[in-house]
């Protein structure tokens, strides 16, 4: 399978195990919901959802069993963008090629959005059924996601960007701010993966990690290259926003030139990981390719 049937057929079906559940949420506040299905269901290139599909698929798991916690994480992520845009954030007002949440339905309902699909991750993970193989892993599942979303990880990663604006700051500080914001989710997709199947000897696990950790790093310096080199609709956000709001980003600190190049050395890295791991590895290793050549 080539990369690109690969990604739609992830979308398609993360996108079809949300829209269901988005549909049978009991009637509570229809704005509410409304804010939340535009939020999580309007576009996105559902990465986060592909990396935990095809962990557990190369590790010979079901895919029904990799649904949740794809949905999960996705749920997530949406959640980290609504709240990103916000005017005390990043303020944008174009998302995935549409007014961003704020803009559509009001800065108090998208902060409200945003919540609600964070606790939603976790109904979707906890309320899943597993096999009973699986059960333990369900909760390592949770513990997972609550780490790679919260202070640890991406909530941690994004204040220290905010707190990063309009100063220069070292590559080291740089690389915690990535790693946290946008490289826990990828890690923690991948590891979402691993559980998707009983056993992953440590060996096998390790490598995947190291996969992770540097696609991780890697899509966010290729997040920011993006946001100087291409344009604001093919983007569906708004280019230059970085600079805009006095970000610290890799281009600005070791030029653009430079951020291609780290962006790519990267991306051979997660490659060169992969060789611990048996079985076909080729969607991943395209995956890093595709993760630093997107134009989007
Ligand atoms: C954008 O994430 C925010 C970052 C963490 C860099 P994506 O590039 O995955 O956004 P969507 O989901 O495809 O819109
Ligand atoms: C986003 O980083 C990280 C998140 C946790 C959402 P950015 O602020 O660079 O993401 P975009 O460029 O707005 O998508
Ligand atoms: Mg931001
Ligand atoms: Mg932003
Ligand atoms: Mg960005």
């Amino acid at each position: 399978m080539t990369l690109k049937d690969a990604l739609f057929s992830c979308q398609s079906r993360v996108n079809s195990f949300l829209s269901d559940y988005m549909k049978n949420l009991p009637e509570v506040s229809p704005v509410l919901r409304e804010a939340m299905t535009y939020g999580v269901l309007l576009g996105g290139k559902r990465v986060r959802p592909f990396l935990v599909y095809t962990t557990a698929e190369l590790l010979g798991g079901d895919l029904k069993v990799a649904d949740a916690p794809a949905a999960a994480i996705e749920c997530i992520h949406a959640y980290s963008l609504i709240h990103d845009d916000l005017p005390a954030m990043d303020n944008d007002e174009l998302r995935r090629g549409h007014p961003t949440v704020h803009v559509k339905f009001g800065e108090a309902q998208a902060i409200l959005a945003g919540d609600a699909l964070q606790s939603q991750a976790f109904e979707i993970l906890s309320h899943a059924r597993m096999p009973n193989e699986l059960l333990r892993n369900q909760v390592e599942m949770l513990a997972v996601l609550s780490r790679g979303a919260g202070y640890q990880g991406m909530c941690g990663g994004q204040e220290i960007d905010l707190d990063s604006e309009g100063r220069l700051i070292s590559q080291e500080e740089l690389e915690k701010l990535h790693r946290h914001k946008t490289g826990a989710l990828i890690e923690s997709a991948v590891l979402l993966g691993t559980l998707c199947v009983p056993e992953v000897s440590d060996k096998v696990r390790s490598a995947l990690v190291a996969y992770s950790r540097a696609i991780g790093l890697a899509f966010q310096v290729w997040d920011d290259v993006l946001d100087i080199i291409s344009d604001t609709e093919t983007l569906g956000k708004p280019q230059g926003s970085d600079i805009e709001e006095d970000k610290s980003t890799y281009p600005r600190l070791m030029g653009l030139d430079n951020a291609k190049k780290y962006a790519s050395d990267l991306a051979d890295k997660a490659v060169a990981a992969l060789d611990d791991v048996p079985g076909n590895t080729d969607l991943l290793k395209q995956f890093a390719r595709y993760i630093v050549e997107r134009d989007h």
